[in-house]
């Protein structure tokens, strides 16, 4: 008797494990959308647009008509973004104040759009797709290539300050799953071969080749035409013989 609740509670074991392990990752929210002040990241955190950046920043605020500068705050976050890499909250207070909105008016784009990093995600950030289509193609193992070739778990940066992982949904490439998103790059028919070359390419400090790895054209089937693999039919193609008689010519009023 006691050897069968042993077997039992061993099975129980089992099964919780198993089921632990099919769990999908805990998100952590707080991370999307919640704001602590720390030592890298305070209304202090030094940040000053570059004068190019205050004057590209100036010139795209002039786009709009008066009184709605608050429109170029996704390009003034953006502008932010490619100067230091991601957005410290005091960038966030300096870009509320060039626009003249409220400082919450920025926090809630910041917060809203992924895109907006609001910590440092390495000298390369790469973003690996995990909905559906790409996860069918393989992306479990592109995550744990891109893992294991930058030596940083998703969510982390590498001890160098290199690379920084983390996973996205769809990114609007299904038909090139799976793929990878380095920056402002996409890497699609991503093969694990692939992961490796790219972050070798990298790390040499050269830029890989973007689009699809496999070498086919834009969004060609895989595995080459399937339509299409003949001369089109010519005009009139399958009308009824009747259609294709000549029509008769009206007589012209002189010879009636
Ligand atoms: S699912 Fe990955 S690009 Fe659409």
């Amino acid at each position: 008797m006691s050897n069968f609740v042993d077997f039992l509670f061993s099975m129980n074991c089992i099964q919780i494990l198993l089921r632990n392990l099919s769990t999908s990752k805990i998100l952590c929210s707080d991370d999307l959308f919640v704001h602590r002040d720390n030592s890298d990241n305070n209304p202090n955190t030094p940040f000053e647009f570059t004068e190019a950046n205050l004057t590209r920043l100036k010139a795209i605020i002039q786009n709009y008509p008066e009184g709605a500068q608050r429109s170029a705050l996704g390009a003034a976050l953006d502008i932010v973004q490619r100067q230091i890499g991601w957005i410290p909250i005091s960038a966030m207070h300096i870009v509320a104040e060039i626009l003249s909105i409220p400082r919450m008016r920025v926090y809630e784009y910041a917060t809203f759009h992924t895109m907006a990093k609001r910590r440092y995600r390495g000298k390369f950030n790469i973003k690996v797709c995990v909905t559906t289509p790409c996860m069918i193609r393989g992306s479990d193992e592109i995550l744990q290539a891109v893992e294991v070739a930058t030596k940083c778990i998703e969510g982390g940066l590498s001890d160098d300050g290199l690379f920084g992982v983390d996973t996205v949904q769809c990114q609007g490439a299904c038909v090139h799953a799976p793929l990878l998103v380095i920056d402002d790059d996409y890497f699609e028919d991503v093969t694990v071969n692939d992961v490796y070359s790219i972050i070798q390419t990298l790390r040499n400090g050269c830029i890989p080749p973007p689009g699809p790895q496999s070498g086919r054209y834009g969004a060609e089937p895989a595995c080459g035409l399937t339509t299409l693999l003949e001369p089109p039919p010519p005009p009139g193609y399958g009308l009824q013989k009747a259609l294709l008689q000549e029509t008769p010519k009206h007589p012209s009023p002189k010879t009636k």
